[in-house]
């Protein structure tokens, strides 16, 4: 057992550095993370590799969006004292496992995967997409092998991608590690499997609504609310949604079809308030559609508020150095416990596939 495998249980989670971070991501795993800092040994990871998979040639723009996504966590609430930032690129053994577990999934399989189809649409890649594209789907079971963690906080998109992860470390197990292909996949380390079947661990909200009122929010259809939206902005985007309906403020409405009350579950506390708001709405009690929408807007930005302080401090001068910093120190920590680790004739057992530089 490596000396750093703590008797907490273990998380990895990851971001590709494709922009900023927005409300979808906070409900479907962000959440998620910043509560679970204490209770789990976390790692999270910026897949900036994975962003060249679209973007090959925007390298620059790659760096900087990973620094952004940094920003994002940061004033989300990571902890960089509590969790462990990684940037994929530090890490050579995810690229190696990569190359390993490519072989123990067959090509078909990959290209079935719903979230790899969908993102093949909506991005519009069409036949053009580089062969590197899909193999991210193998990248990814190698992000997340590599630490061998047991839950993954993902949104639902990603559950997928979870799925052939476990399927991966189940045939390593089994093919490399002598465990019985009937073996329960609790029992695959205790019967001496290199890997752990990690599970997904969906957010609060798998799919949150975008401004438009239809489409799950997403930087590329342009209906985002961004955790570093200024309160101006939130009310902007939040006053511009259609409400589904055309109705007068005395008139009956159903809220089931009124995208800004998906809004007021999920992010307005005060339960009383919304199930009153709903009423209501149904009775066309003079509740016009400003009126649902100004205490969503009131509750998205009280969320937002102490993200935006903590933010402030790495948008002064030298903040992308302070947060470069931030990333650097952790790959350093952990190559200064490893010489540690060695010279206390502990050892690294080969399996942690854990290089920096
Ligand atoms: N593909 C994920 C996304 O688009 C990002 C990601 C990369 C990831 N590696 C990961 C998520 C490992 C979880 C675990 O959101």
């Amino acid at each position: 057992m490596t000396s750093d495998k703590t008797s907490k249980r273990r998380i990895l989670t990851g971001d590709t550095p494709t922009g900023r971070l927005h409300l979808g991501h906070y409900v479907g795993s962000l959440e998620n993370r910043v509560r679970l800092q204490d209770e789990y040994d976390c790692y999270f990871l910026l897949a900036n590799m994975h962003a060249f998979t679209t973007r090959a040639d925007k390298a620059a723009e790659i760096r900087q969006d990973t620094i952004e996504i940094v920003k994002d966590w940061l004033a989300v609430g990571i902890d960089p004292e509590r969790s462990t930032i990684v940037l994929q690129t530090e890490v050579p053994a995810i690229a190696e496992l990569t190359w390993y577990f490519a072989m123990l999934v067959p090509f078909n399989r990959i290209m079935r995967n719903p979230t790899l189809k969908t993102e093949i649409e909506s991005k519009g890649l069409g036949d053009k997409y580089s062969f590197g594209f899909p193999m991210y789907a193998v990248g990814q079971c190698a992000d997340i092998l590599a630490f061998r963690p047991d839950l993954v906080p993902v949104g639902v998109d990603q559950v997928a991608h979870i799925e052939v992860c476990r399927e991966i470390a189940r045939r390593f197990n089994q093919t490399y590690c002598k465990v019985d292909t009937q073996a329960d996949d609790s029992e695959h380390e205790k019967l001496g499997g290199v890997f752990p079947i990690p599970e997904a661990l969906v957010g609060r909200v798998g799919r949150l609504v975008g401004t438009d009122g239809k489409e799950k929010m997403s930087k590329s259809l342009n209906n985002a609310i961004f955790l570093s939206d200024t309160p101006k902005q939130v009310k902007k985007k939040i006053n511009a949604i259609y409400p589904g309906q055309s109705r007068d403020p005395d008139q009956p409405g159903d809220p089931d079809i009124n995208p800004v009350f998906d809004y007021a579950d999920i992010f307005i506390k005060d339960e009383a308030l919304v199930a009153d708001l709903k009423d209501r709405y149904r009775r066309g009690d003079n509740l016009g559609d400003g009126h649902v929408k100004a205490p969503v807007i009131e509750a998205v930005n009280e969320l937002l508020e102490p993200m935006r302080a903590r933010r402030a401090e790495f948008e002064k001068p030298g903040g992308d150095d302070a947060v470069i910093d931030i990333i650097r120190a952790r790959h350093q920590a952990r190559q200064r416990r490893r010489r540690a680790d060695a010279r206390d004739g502990q050892g690294v057992d080969g399996v942690e596939l854990w290089h920096a530089e």
